[in-house]
């Protein structure tokens, strides 16, 4: 028997990261595919306020938990089932009495009904199950108030009318790459789901994908984080091969991937 352990994984973490973690341990901290710009939109159009009870799914290492406690709400809640960032969205959190984080799945949050009135989701959703991402949705309506507003932020395919074949193209593509099932919707597709949901829509915006060209990379992280991310990339044989190929495989699909962002409202 060779000095492996049996069973025991080999080679640098960095391989088997999902890329969203691979990013993140690099010192990315936006993780969601249409960039702050987007996240900006969606909640000026949200509107978040101090009288607010704010949730919000699967927060990463917690950029948007930053701008949503800005305005004091009266509560804030993530809702994460992994641990991996937990130490960098408790640093946000923590100086914060009215915010918690509970380890929990977003399609059963185990909150109560109708005690929410604003939830948030970015870059969560895509890589669920078109059934888990209805329950996602259909639980985001049982905890929000009548009239609560639900803000997702995900990844889609473009144009509406791409096909099936393609689809299926590049999702197995993007599933190699990233080491996570993403399945991408259409704009129309993600739309149709959070109607049926029982969601009305208040707004839709569009972003291209572009998380890791180097002109979006220095809008979102600012020149020093950026410089620090690609530096730690560079010197990480393993994680430069990753994200390498991240990059190749989100530029040769650019033409049929975009983000998109929907600020949705449970009807009074
Ligand atoms: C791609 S990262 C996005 C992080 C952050 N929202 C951002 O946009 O920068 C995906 C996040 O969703 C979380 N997540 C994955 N599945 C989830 C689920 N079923 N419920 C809640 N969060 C989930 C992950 O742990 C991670 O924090």
């Amino acid at each position: 028997m060779s000095e492996q352990v049996k069973g025991q994984r080999q080679g640098p973490e960095e391989k088997r990261l999902q890329g969203h973690w691979l990013l993140a341990k690099m010192g990315k901290k936006v993780l969601r595919p249409g960039g702050m710009e987007m996240t900006s939109a969606l909640l000026t159009e949200a509107a978040p306020q101090a009288e607010d009870d704010i949730v919000e799914y699967g927060p990463g290492v917690g950029r948007t938990a930053q701008i949503l406690l800005s305005v004091q709400p009266r509560s804030y809640t993530a809702v994460d089932p992994n641990l991996e960032a937990a130490a960098e969205l408790a640093a946000v959190i923590s100086p914060h009495p009215q915010a918690r984080r509970i380890t929990a799945d977003a399609a059963d949050t185990g909150l109560a009904a109708e005690s929410v009135t604003l939830v948030v989701g970015e870059a969560m959703l895509t890589m669920q199950s078109e059934s888990d991402k209805l329950r996602v949705m259909r639980e985001s309506l049982r905890i929000l108030k009548p009239g609560g507003r639900y803000v997702i932020h995900e990844l889609a395919f473009t144009p509406d009318h791409v096909s099936p074949a393609r689809i299926e193209e590049v999702s197995r593509e993007l599933a190699r790459t990233i080491k996570v099932g993403a399945r991408p919707l259409t704009c129309a597709h993600w739309r149709e789901l959070l109607e049926s949901a029982g969601f009305e829509v208040c707004y839709e915006w569009q972003n291209p994908m572009a998380l890791l060209r180097p002109a979006r990379l220095i809008k979102d992280e600012g020149p020093l984080t950026f410089l620090k991310f690609a530096a730690n990339v560079l010197r990480n044989p393993a994680a430069r091969e990753r994200v390498g190929a991240m990059r190749k495989v989100f530029n040769r699909n650019r033409d049929n991937l975009c983000a998109v962002g929907f600020v949705v409202r449970k009807p009074i």
